[in-house]
């Protein structure tokens, strides 16, 4: 249980708004029963007395939000990224994947990914497994050990993938039932209806995750409108659709409950009001978009038509689970995107900020910020706060040049991991 009362000293910056910091240098953050009571200059006579975590000098941050990531493709950092998308999957992914039907293998992988989760300074994260019952038990289990706060899915395909990964389209939908009545009562680790995508589904197991994820209220998530051929594709298999998020609407996996699209990347006018409309999030994923060669999410683009826009990891299509990296390369690419096209302004540090912590967080609720009321997830970051620099100053070099090894301490739901 997170400790009733934790009262930390130092110098605190977050972003309750997209783009604007609220900085408190040398102050007292006051936490209750794992949530933000507020930020103090001076200590308030009540809490005087109690022990304050005395973090002079060194930077409070939010924790980071990992929006989009595959714990089952953490052993294929790196490979085959000469490759675009459907031929990676193909290659690499499908095979890599197949290698959970071991219980043995999946404890010491998702183990791994979970150590270096904590690493980078991530303390939220929706998390795809695979297609296996018991292994995606196990990323449950080892992720609840570790006290990560996350949504994990249950991958569903039965079509258009390797025997060894294609499911009976009843036994999907039942397993998942299963495996979502075991865990839906768990604080921090949840479930959520995982499609892989629609090229990988029939009609019927989406029109079958719909309905479960509308049963039991339960959020979504998969991938949208990534690679061109891929969405070539999905107009060639569900021709009745007008276009490929039309696909995730009709069997209400499209913001029905919320609901996470990683990519977003070859929009329509159309598809981007939709998502803002229903209240989809796009999850933006640098490293991927580039690694694959599939195209730039326009960030701000989605930002302007109201839509809500996280960052993820995406590994192994990316292959770093540092968010940080997600920030800095989602605002270089904001900077192409902006040489383009000059109506695009480039993402400031500030937004790239947000989009990692409350952006994300509010996905899970109240998270990515330390305004009242907000679970504390958060890092202590030892840095140099003797070399004249200001508190954003300090944050923006962290961002750009850090390490995980100056995260010296972590905090998800107010309880130190
Ligand atoms: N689309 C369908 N599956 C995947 C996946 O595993 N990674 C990425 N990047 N895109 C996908
Ligand atoms: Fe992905």
């Amino acid at each position: 249980m997170a400790r009733e009362l934790l009262i930390l000293k130092g110098d605190i910056i977050f972003t309750p708004m997209l783009g604007e910091f609220a900085i408190h240098e040398n102050s007292y953050l006051v936490v209750q029963c794992g949530k933000v009571r507020g930020i103090y200059q001076m200590l308030p006579q009540e809490y005087q007395g109690l022990g304050v975590e005395d973090c002079t000098g060194d930077l409070i941050i939010p924790g980071f939000v990992d929006l989009h990531t595959h714990a089952a493709q953490f052993m294929q950092r790196g490979f085959g990224l000469d490759m675009e998308l459907l031929d990676w999957l193909n290659h690499y992914t499908f095979p890599e994947e197949g290698k959970f039907q071991s219980t043995d293998y999946a404890a010491k992988v998702y183990a791994l990914f979970a150590e270096e989760l904590i690493k980078q300074g991530t303390t939220r994260a929706a998390v795809f497994g695979t297609i296996h019952q018991q292994s995606n038990c196990l990323l449950f289990q080892i992720l609840v050990r570790k006290g990560i706060g996350a949504y994990v899915g249950k991958v569903n395909m039965d079509a258009n993938c390797p025997e060894f990964l294609k499911e009976n389209t009843s036994e999907s939908l039942a397993a998942t039932e299963k495996l979502l009545c075991e865990w839906a009562g768990n604080t921090l680790v949840k479930p959520i209806i995982t499609p892989r995508f629609a090229p990988t589904s029939t009609g019927t197991l989406l029109a079958g995750l719909g309905e479960i994820a509308v049963k039991y209220n339960l959020p979504v998530q998969s991938h949208l409108a990534e690679n061109l051929s891929e969405i070539a594709w999905v107009r060639e298999l569900f021709p009745g659709q007008r276009e490929y998020h039309n696909v995730y609407d009709y069997y209400n996996l499209f913001g029905q409950t919320p609901t996470l699209m990683a990519h977003c990347i070859h929009l329509s006018a159309d598809a981007i009001s939709c998502m803002a409309r229903q209240q989809v999030v796009a999850v933006h994923c640098p490293d991927s978009n580039l690694n694959l060669t599939s195209g730039i999410m326009p960030a701000r683009k989605l930002l302007q038509a109201g839509v809500r826009v996280g960052l993820g990891s995406d590994i192994g299509a990316g292959h770093s689970l540092s968010i940080p990296e997600a920030i800095v390369k989602a605002i270089q690419l904001s900077k192409v995107n902006f040489l383009r096209d000059n109506s695009q302004k480039p993402l400031t540090l500030a937004e790239g900020f947000y989009l990692a912590t409350k952006g994300g967080g509010s996905f899970f609720g109240k998270v990515g910020s330390f305004e009242e009321g907000y679970a504390f997830d958060a890092l202590v970051i030892k840095d140099r706060a003797d070399l004249g620099l200001s508190l954003e100053e300090r944050l923006q070099r962290f961002i750009y040049t850090g390490e995980p090894s100056q995260i010296h301490g972590r905090y998800i739901a107010g309880k130190k991991i």
